[in-house]
Order: structure tokens, then sequence, then C-alpha cells
């Protein structure tokens, strides 16, 4: 064996052993491994140059190039296995849990205030044993207004802001739509309420442009503005279970007469006038009415034999008072924390 393989084999044994001791994660490793042992490998090179020497230089030559391959065999297996050890050791370190820290708390859902509300009224009623209906959201013209007595160009149709979805179409101004909608298909005696959004292009403390409203509709022989206003004070003592100042002020709807709106005390100035209430010391909570002969012949319902009463009150303005929300915006903005205070 001449000096010189000798010496090329121990420069690759030292260089193969620091490379080694440098390889910090397990794809490193076994990169080495291929570089040296595999079948291209620096070692597998030597091994296939033992045939190659000299007869006389051939066994000890063989011996060294082997010594050289176990030497490293056994160093990239020690260094696979301490690489691994330490992958693990990284990896479970990283998944620790610290078991003294706080736990995280699931936050469970709440009804939000207009659902509840809303639940609140409809359950007054049907004890009185009214039904509930419902009717679509975009409405036509005719539903909307003509039915109610509100014909086109007719000036009352500026006191609702109406979103026009087009000429014949609107995104439904009132629930009073319900009530024509109604007695097309039903024929007296009738008692039913009609909850859902409406729409109108309408913004501040008090308006939203989106916001809820309850139908309430009763036809019979002999229904009175009597039973009227016994109906609604009886929900409002039901609703609100303390006594709050309620008025009924003479107003004005086409689709009623005589017609009515009822106020509450304002619960945030105690009725002495604010920036809530307008400074009037009252809140708006509904209109009402007895329904208006226009609107029975519409429905061909006998003026003679039928009379009745109908509403329309404001759910959110009732939540306000009963929760003393002093925005009614607040109800539509989603804000976490107002709605918790609800759960
Ligand atoms: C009406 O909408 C009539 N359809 C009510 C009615 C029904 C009268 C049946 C007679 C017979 P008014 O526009 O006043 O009326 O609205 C009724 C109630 O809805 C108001 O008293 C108020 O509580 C609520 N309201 C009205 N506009 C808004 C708004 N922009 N945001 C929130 N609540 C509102
Ligand atoms: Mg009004």
């Amino acid at each position: 064996m001449t000096s010189n393989s000798t010496t090329e084999l121990d420069h690759l044994l030292s260089r193969a052993l620091t490379d080694i001791a440098a390889a910090d994660d397990s794809a490193a490793v076994e990169q080495l491994r291929v570089a040296l042992l595999g079948r291209q490998g620096a070692v597998t090179t030597q091994l296939k140059q033992i045939g190659a020497q000299p007869p006389e230089a051939r066994k000890e030559f063989g011996a060294a190039v082997n010594r050289v391959r176990d030497q490293l065999t056994d160093a990239l297996s020690a260094r696979a296995d301490a690489v691994l050890a330490a992958e693990r050791q990284a990896a479970i370190a990283a998944e620790e849990i610290d078991v003294t820290l706080p736990g995280r708390v699931g936050h469970s859902g709440s009804l939000h205030p207009v659902t509840r509300t809303l639940r609140r009224i409809e359950q007054i009623f049907t004890r009185a044993g009214f039904d509930v209906a419902h009717g679509p959201e975009i409405e036509d013209d005719f539903h909307n207004f003509e039915a109610l007595n509100i014909p086109k160009n007719h000036p009352a149709r500026a006191m609702h802001d109406t979103f026009y979805v087009s000429d014949e179409t609107v995104l439904r101004t009132h629930t009073s739509p319900v009530q024509i909608r109604y007695l097309e298909s039903h024929t007296p005696p009738v008692a039913v309420i009609a909850p859902g959004r409406v729409y109108r292009c309408d913004s501040d403390v008090t308006h939203t442009p989106m916001f809820h409203q309850v139908e309430g509709l009763m036809v019979d022989s002999n229904v009175s503005f009597a039973d009227l206003k016994g109906a609604l004070v009886f929900f409002l003592e039901e609703f609100f279970e303390r006594d709050l100042p309620v008025r009924f002020r003479p107003s004005f709807f086409p689709f009623t007469e005589p017609s009515a709106e009822v106020d509450m005390g304002c619960v945030f100035c105690e009725g002495k006038g604010c920036r809530i209430c307008g400074h009037s010391g009252w809140i708006e909570v509904l209109g009402c009415g007895m329904v208006h002969t226009e609107v029975f012949r519409q429905v061909g319902i006998d003026n003679e034999e039928f009379t009745g009463y109908a509403f329309g009150l404001g759910i959110e303005r009732l939540a306000m008072l009963r929760y003393g929300v002093d925005d009614l915006r607040l109800f539509f903005e989603n804000e976490i924390s107002f709605l918790r205070q609800f759960s």
C-alpha cells in the first residue's frame, strides 16, 4: 500500500468525521451518508480501488478502507440518533402545555335583543288569542300603498321615505300590507299579528333605515275604539311590567279612521325632556286606528257587518324603552360588548 493512499484515506476520514459532527439535522446526516457510503460515495469509491492495488499492498489497503467504512458507519448512526433525539425534544418543547395558564372560556351566544323583544310581543298577543302571519319584504305598490288608501301622488306617500326596487315594487315601508294580504285570504272574524322587517330612508337616534314592526289586526262585528285602547293598554302593561305613562295622541293614517299614535313616557329623562325624546318627554311607539272603510272595500269586506282596529308598533322603540338603550342604531351595529349585556 502506498503512503499516498493512506494519507488520502486519513484525510477522507478526518474530513468526514468533522462533517458528521457538524450535521445538525436528520436531512444533513442522510446527505452525508449518501455522499460517503452511497453507490457513488467517497468510501465506496475507495472500496472499488482495492482490486486496483498492487498485490502486496492489497490486503493492508483493503483492511484500512474497511476500517474507515466501519468507523464512518458508526459515526453516522450515532449522529443520526443524536440529531433525531434533539429533534424530538424540540418538537415536545414546542408543544408543551402550561397547565397553570388560565383556560380559554367559550362564550355562549344569546338571542339578539330585537329577537327577544319580538318573541315577548308574540307571546303576549298569542296568549290573547291572536294568530301570527307573515308577508313579503319586497312588496308591490298595491299592497304597500294603493290598497291602504294611499293612491299614487297622494301626499301621504311623503310620510314614508320609500326605497323603490322598481316603479311598481318597493321594500315595504311598514307591515300594514300584511293586513291586506291576510284579509284577501281570510274571512272575519280575524285577530292576527304580523311581525317583520320594514325599510325607510331614515337615520337618527330613534330611526334606522331597516327596523321591525309588528302589525296587529282585529276584525269582527262590533269592534270599537275602546277595544283597541283596551288591547294596547293591556299589551303595554304586560310588556313593560312597570308603570310607564302612556298617551293616545290623535293622528292621521290613510288606512285608519279615526287614527292615533301612542307615546310612552321617556325612560331616559323621566318625562322631563331630553335629546332622545326630542325634548318632549314622550317617545312614540306605535300607530293605530279603526280600519278605514276604503280598506275593507279593497278586500271585499262588508262595512255594515264588520268593523276592525289595526296597529303597527316599532319593536326597536319598545326594546329601547324596556332596556334603556339610548340610541336605536346600537341594535344594528353588532358591537359584541353591547350585545353581551343581553345574554
Ligand atoms: C306606520 O308605519 C303605520 N303603518 C302604523 C299603523 C298600522 C297605523 C296600523 C295604523 C294602523 P309609523 O310610520 O308611525 O306608522 O310607524 C309606526 C312605528 O314604527 C312608530 O311608532 C315607531 O315606533 C316605529 N318607527 C317608525 N319609523 C322608524 C324608524 N325609522 N326606525 C325605527 N322605528 C321606527
Ligand atoms: Mg308615526
